[in-house]
């Protein structure tokens, strides 16, 4: 999953896993563009006259779905969509979906790419973005899911009124996102250098968990759609896709934690860095 490579564990047959939970995953999503919440009322027996979910959510990059199901058990009046790009996690995800019994979840084994063809405008009322892949080398910066690109195109999905969270063990990721929203127009309702302790009651996402337990503090932001941005205002935003290591503070020695797949770039530049001081000494 994301950086850290997914192993198909011994045993696990993605296309019997797939067919197994398909009545939770949808395979062909473009079919519902604009009527989701219909559509799926109640999951899974067809389309019932009128009736329809209250709010659409969006889990984009959902991993195995926790976050997903706890969400959708806590609020069953509304429908939760989640998306990865990897097979894998979209068979975990509907496999959690179907042995939870929840009616008001399902996955879409599509990429942020595809948002367009999926939703139609105004159809989302919340996107969250929980530990995406950071993609932290400049070279890579156009993959990750909060450039001003992306978050263009989830203005366009999104309801008036509805939000955009991020939630990552990542500081940079953090500070380049908000960047990244100033730059597509967004107004920002909340940041936080601690998700955790200032949003208690949030669900924790399988990545919160496992890196919060190797001592990661969740960083987050909260945005919804202002007005439209200039086209100075997006260049601006596209301009700043750099490298995620120059949103690292100076001292990186005393780095309480370094973010998910950024370990090996800081530990090559505090050692470069203690190299030159030694040439400098000598
Ligand atoms: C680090 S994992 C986090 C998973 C989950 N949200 C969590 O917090 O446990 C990032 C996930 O985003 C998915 N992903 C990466 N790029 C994506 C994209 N462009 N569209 C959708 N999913 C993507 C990866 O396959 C991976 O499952």
């Amino acid at each position: 999953m994301g950086l850290t490579h997914i192993r198909t564990p011994k045993n696990f047959v993605l296309e019997e896993r797939l067919a197994r939970f398909g009545t939770a995953i949808e395979e062909r999503p473009e079919a519902y563009a604009g009527r989701w919440a219909e559509a799926c009322w109640p999951l899974g027996s067809g389309h019932a006259g009128g009736a329809h979910f209250d709010a659409v959510h969006l889990d984009l990059g959902c991993g195995k779905g926790a976050f997903l199901a706890e969400s959708a058990r806590r609020a069953p009046q509304d429908l939760f969509i989640g998306m990865d790009i990897e097979p894998i996690c979209i068979a975990y995800a509907a496999q959690r979906i179907v042995e939870d019994g929840l009616t008001n979840a399902l996955v879409l084994p599509r990429g942020a790419g595809a948002l367009g063809r999926i939703f139609a405008p105004g159809e989302i009322a919340a996107i969250t973005l929980n530990f995406p892949t950071p993609y932290p080398k400049r070279h890579f910066a156009p993959r990750r899911t909060t450039t001003v690109d992306h978050l263009l195109a989830y203005r366009r999905i999104i309801a008036a009124g509805g939000t955009l969270t991020l939630r990552t063990d990542s500081q940079p990721l953090r500070d380049y996102t908000l960047i990244q929203l100033a730059a597509a127009g967004y107004e920002v309702l909340w940041s936080s250098d601690d998700v955790r302790r200032e949003h208690p009651d949030t669900p924790a996402s399988e990545y919160e968990s496992r890196l919060a337990a190797q001592g990661a503090t969740v960083w987050g932001v909260c945005a919804t759609p202002g007005a439209e941005p200039t086209r100075d205002q997006i260049a601006q935003g596209r301009a700043a896709e750099q490298s995620l290591m120059a949103y690292l503070p100076d001292d990186l020695e005393s780095l309480p934690y370094v973010p998910l797949g950024m370990e090996a770039a800081v530990t090559n530049l505090i050692n470069r860095r203690r190299r030159e001081a030694a040439r400098e000494r000598a």
